[in-house]
C-alpha cells in the first residue's frame, strides 16, 4: 500500500518579510507539512534562515509539521538547535563528510524524525545503506541553493531505483522530492514512487492555493 500523497510548501518562496503570514497561508490551504529550506551559504550559494526562524513560526502560533532540510557542510552541529526550536523531522545532506548514521541517530534522540538528501549529481547508491535508519528520503530535482529552477526528469529514474528498495526491502520511509515541482512533475514523481511533493514557487504563485493542495492530495 503506498504512501499517501502529501504537500509540503517551500517556506524560501514566501514573503520574508512576513513568515509567519506564509506560512499561515500554506496552513489554511490545507497543506499538512511546511517545508523550510536552511542554507548556509558553504554547502550551497546562498543564505536563508536559521533555528531562530522557526522557533518564532511556532510563537506565532503555528502547528503545522515542519519539515527541515538542512543544506549545511557541518548539519551535525545543528541538529539540537533545529529540534529545540520546533523542527519535526530534520533531513541532512549524505555529500558532506561527518557521520551520517550518528547525526540521523541524534535527531531522533532528539524526538524528531529524520531524512537524508541526495543532490542531482550524487547516485542512489550513496544512501542506500542508510536506509534502514531514516523516515525520509529527499531527492533533488534541482541543484539546491535557490528556488524557481526547472525540474530534472532525469532524476526519475533515481526515485524507481530508491522505490524498489523500499518495496524489496519492506521499509516504509517516505520519499520526497524538492525543486521544479508542480502539478505536472508531480504527477511524473508520483508515478515513479515519490510520495511527499515540496512545491515553493508553483505553490505561492498558485491562484488558488487551497485548490493546489486539493489536486496535490489526490495524485
Ligand atoms: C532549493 C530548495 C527548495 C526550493 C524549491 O534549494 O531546497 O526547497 O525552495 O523551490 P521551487 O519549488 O521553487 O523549485
Ligand atoms: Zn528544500
Amino acid at each position: 500500500m503506498p504512501n499517501a500523497p502529501l504537500l509540503a510548501p517551500s517556506l524560501l518562496a514566501g514573503d520574508h518579510g512576513a513568515l509567519a503570514a506564509s506560512a499561515q497561508v500554506a496552513a489554511e490551504a490545507g497543506a499538512p507539512w511546511l517545508h523550510l529550506d536552511i542554507m548556509d551559504g558553504h554547502f550551497v550559494p546562498n543564505l536563508s534562515f536559521g533555528p531562530e526562524t522557526l522557533a518564532a513560526l511556532r510563537r506565532a502560533g503555528l502547528k503545522t509539521f515542519f519539515d527541515t532540510h538542512l543544506m549545511l557542510s557541518e548539519p551535525h552541529r545543528y541538529a539540537d538547535a533545529f529540534a529545540k526550536a520546533g523542527a519535526n523531522l530534520i533531513s541532512i545532506h549524505i555529500e558532506p563528510a561527518y557521520d551520517h548514521r550518528a547525526t540521523l541517530a541524534r535527531i531522533r534522540a532528539l524526538g524528531c524524525q529524520c531524512g537524508i538528501v541526495l543532490n542531482p549529481g550524487t547516485p542512489a547508491s550513496a544512501i542506500e545503506p542508510l536506509l534502514d535508519a531514516v523516515d525520509l528520503v529527499l531527492v533533488m530535482t534541482v541543484q539546491p541553493g535557490f528556488g524557481g529552477q526547472p525540474f530534472r526528469a532525469d532524476m526519475l529514474p533515481k526515485l524507481r531505483e530508491i522505490d524498489g528498495w523500499r518495496r524489496s526491502r519492506g521499509l516504509n520511509f517516505r520519499l520526497e522530492v524538492d525543486g521544479g515541482i508542480d502539478l505536472g512533475t508531480a504527477a511524473q514523481c508520483r508515478a515513479a514512487g515519490t510520495d511527499t511533493f515540496v512545491a515553493g514557487t508553483s505553490f505561492f504563485k498558485a491562484s488558488d492555493q487551497a485548490a493546489f493542495a486539493a489536486a496535490m492530495a489526490a495524485l
